[in-house]
């Protein structure tokens, strides 16, 4: 009797192994397909997507909260968002403050997800956004065009703001780590790797914008490194999010198989019903051809890619010249060598006009071909992702 209850024990005992074993295979495989969640000091992010911040008024409230409602981060940005509020009074600077405080506030009351907002270094009040962002208690400041190497410095006590550069190198990667780190004793929370492929101002050099060796793909692989060393140094972890030309589900499968922690994304966000922009503007990225889209040199002095405007055009040739400078918006524009005045054309493209302004776009904008919704747009980045998982797993098999 005892042999038989002995027996049976350990088949029990066997089987239940057994049972323990193929729910972890089949979790695992579950697992597999699914995105890793993005965590930025203590932030969890599932799709681990962000959502490019976009000026001049393509990213506000309406299209961040419906990105954060979904998961990911949404992103405002505050580039001449003082041109969008000039009704509340005749002080530039002081209606920047007023509208991105008005759009964090909505974006808020319209979403309990991770509100991000975009300060470019090169913004004449770049002092003034970021203290605005921090005492409004936004989650997290993402900083490029231009090295943020002072941000740090305007965290007051208690804040619970996280800090994010968006760097083009490994090497301005260390080069914030280090001052960050003897300055301020603070490490970046999260870094964005903006590749050439991107939309808006570009961290490269024309030459360099087509050369391989400073693609994306070769150019993560040196920042995650350089991140993890960091990270092991000082004992934390510094996710790496890619950005620039990422368009698909599988973009994402294979830059995160790089060793990207998330990706960001602006592009293909502006075809959605949520994003603030007009139709007009929208439309452009709808009808854009993939050789419409073309380098320009901007006037903050960094290149750009955009689509083709007539204006564009005139700029090209050397028609067009700013009669004033309305508001002093970039720290690093001249009024008597820039050809246009960047805020006044941005804001004409931003409703539709390209008669006098031109729409930034990335590379991969002549792929868009019909609006939907942000909840679709995830739905199809997910499954996307799954299907090239599926795939792969079919070709290792
Ligand atoms: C219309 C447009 C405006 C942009 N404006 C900004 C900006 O104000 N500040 C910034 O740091 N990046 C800006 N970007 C870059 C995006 O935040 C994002 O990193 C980039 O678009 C990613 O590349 P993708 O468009 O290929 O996805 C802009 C991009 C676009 C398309």
């Amino acid at each position: 009797m005892n042999e038989l209850i002995w027996n049976t024990r350990s088949e029990v005992v066997v089987f239940w192994n057994y049972y323990q074993i193929m729910l972890n295979f089949m979790f695992e495989k579950v697992n597999y397909k699914k995105m890793k969640e993005l965590n930025i000091g203590g932030l969890e992010i599932y799709p681990p997507i962000v959502q490019g911040g976009m000026g001049v008024g393509i990213s506000l409230s309406g299209l961040a909260a419906a990105v954060a409602n979904e998961g990911g981060i949404g992103v405002i940005s505050p580039a001449g968002i003082g041109f969008l509020y000039k009704h509340h009074s005749r002080d530039y600077l002081e209606n920047c403050k007023y509208g991105l405080t008005e759009e964090i506030r909505k974006a808020r009351q319209n979403s309990n997800g991770v509100i991000g907002v975009n300060i470019m270094v090169a913004l004449s009040n770049y002092a003034d956004l970021v203290q605005t962002s921090i005492f409004e208690g936004i989650d997290i400041i993402f900083s490029g065009a231009g090295l943020p190497l002072d941000l740090p410095k305007y965290l007051t006590p208690g804040s619970k703001t996280k800090l994010v550069p968006i760097v083009s190198s490994a090497r301005a990667t260390t080069l914030i780590c280090n001052k960050w780190k003897t300055n301020y004793d603070y490490l970046p929370d999260a870094i964005v790797v903006e590749g050439p492929k991107a939309g808006g101002h570009l961290g490269f050099k024309v030459e360099q914008i087509e050369d391989e060796n400073y693609s994306l793909e070769r150019i993560i692989p040196e920042v995650v490194a350089t991140a993890n060393e960091i990270g092991e140094k000082y004992g934390c972890t510094i996710p790496v999010i890619a950005a620039g030309g990422i368009y698909t589900g599988e973009d994402i499968e294979k830059i995160m198989g790089m060793g990207a922690s998330g990706v960001q994304m602006g592009t293909r966000f502006v075809t959605t019903v949520e994003c603030d922009a007009s139709d007009g503007f929208k439309q452009a990225y709808l009808d854009a051809k993939k050789n419409d889209v073309r380098i320009i040199k901007s006037p903050v002095g960094m290149p750009g890619r955009a689509i083709s405007s007539l204006f564009l055009d005139e700029v090209e040739a050397g028609k067009t010249r700013p009669k004033v400078c309305p508001v002093n918006c970039i720290r690093t524009c001249d009024i008597n060598t820039a050809p246009y005045c960047i805020i006044a054309s941005l804001t004409a493209a931003l409703r539709g006009n390209f008669r006098n302004g031109y729409a930034f776009a990335g590379s991969n904008v002549w792929r868009n071909d019909k609006i939907v919704t942000v909840k679709e747009l995830f739905a199809t980045l997910l499954q996307e992702f799954k299907e090239y998982k599926n795939k792969l797993e079919l070709a290792f098999y």
